[in-house]
């Protein structure tokens, strides 16, 4: 584990339903669909019907989960069909965020307790958004998202949507997020503003490489954005970048 994982969240960072989907702003909803762009651009579907992809950090609490929900959004917004799968069998938060009922959810999919049906939300917040919640937390999570029954799942979603969004805990606090690595077509990694630091940053950035997961972009958090070349003046800025994948590719060239 790297050092100083452990941070108290900042206090303005309170569960704001004000951040997600539709109650979102005009500057953030435009920020998350050109998320949703880029992350078109930079993937293709393989043999799989569906783009796959992880989002992740180095520490608890940089945006992960408000991320994934905004992006889903856009991405049902634009048209197609996404579903979200709750990874973080440990700490889970989409069910609040989300205003979900409590049922069943990913983890008692995987153990074969319920049916694939009876843990489905069908358009949550808008049509075309579908989500798995988390479900009861398991004794062993990792053995759960390291399971055959994990791949296929996945790759029978990856059937029935464009796109698959996998909310992962965070790099630095336990190795789940590496190990579904290999189920995706790669993960994004959210770093928040004066939050996220650099050591645990490149710990994570290690740890990908190490098991060879693709990391294909970032996203830059909770940025406080003073550029006037910004016409409407954002309160808060999402960037995304292709950094990572673009210094791999040379690597690899
Ligand atoms: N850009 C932002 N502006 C305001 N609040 C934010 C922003 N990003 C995240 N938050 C808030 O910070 C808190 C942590 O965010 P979130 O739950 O998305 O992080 P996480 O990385 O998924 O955390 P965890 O690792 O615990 O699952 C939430 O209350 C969320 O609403
Ligand atoms: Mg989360």
């Amino acid at each position: 584990m790297a050092k100083n994982s452990k941070k108290v969240q900042p206090k303005s960072y309170e569960n704001n339903k004000q951040f997600i989907g539709s109650k979102l702003n005009f500057e953030g909803r435009e920020a998350y669909n050109l998320l949703r762009t880029n992350l078109m651009f930079a993937t293709k579907r393989n043999d799989r019907n569906a783009r796959v992809i992880g989002i992740t950090s180095s520490i608890h609490g940089e945006g992960k989960s408000l991320t994934i929900i905004n992006l889903a959004y856009s991405i049902a917004e634009s048209g197609r069909k996404v579903i979200l799968v709750e990874c973080d069998l440990r700490l889970p938060t989409i069910r609040k965020k989300l205003g979900l009922a409590k049922t069943t959810g990913l983890s008692n999919l995987l153990a074969g307790i319920n049916s694939e049906k009876a843990t489905l939300h069908k358009d949550v917040l808008i049509k075309g958004f579908d989500v798995v919640q988390a479900g009861d937390i398991p004794p062993n999570p990792s053995e759960l998202l390291g399971s055959k029954a994990f791949t296929n799942l996945i790759d029978n979603l990856a059937e029935s949507y464009d796109v698959v969004l996998l909310d992962l805990p965070p790099i630095c606090e336990v190795s789940d997020s590496l190990v579904v690595s290999k189920c995706t077509d790669g993960l994004i990694i959210v770093v928040r503003n004066d939050y996220t630091n650099a050591s645990d940053l490149e710990y994570t950035l290690r740890q990908c490489d190490l098991v060879d997961a693709k990391v294909i972009g970032f996203v830059y958090n909770s940025a406080a954005a003073k550029s006037k070349k910004y016409k409407y003046g954002y309160v808060k800025k999402y960037k995304y970048g292709y950094a990572a994948a673009s210094k791999k590719a040379k690597s690899q060239s």
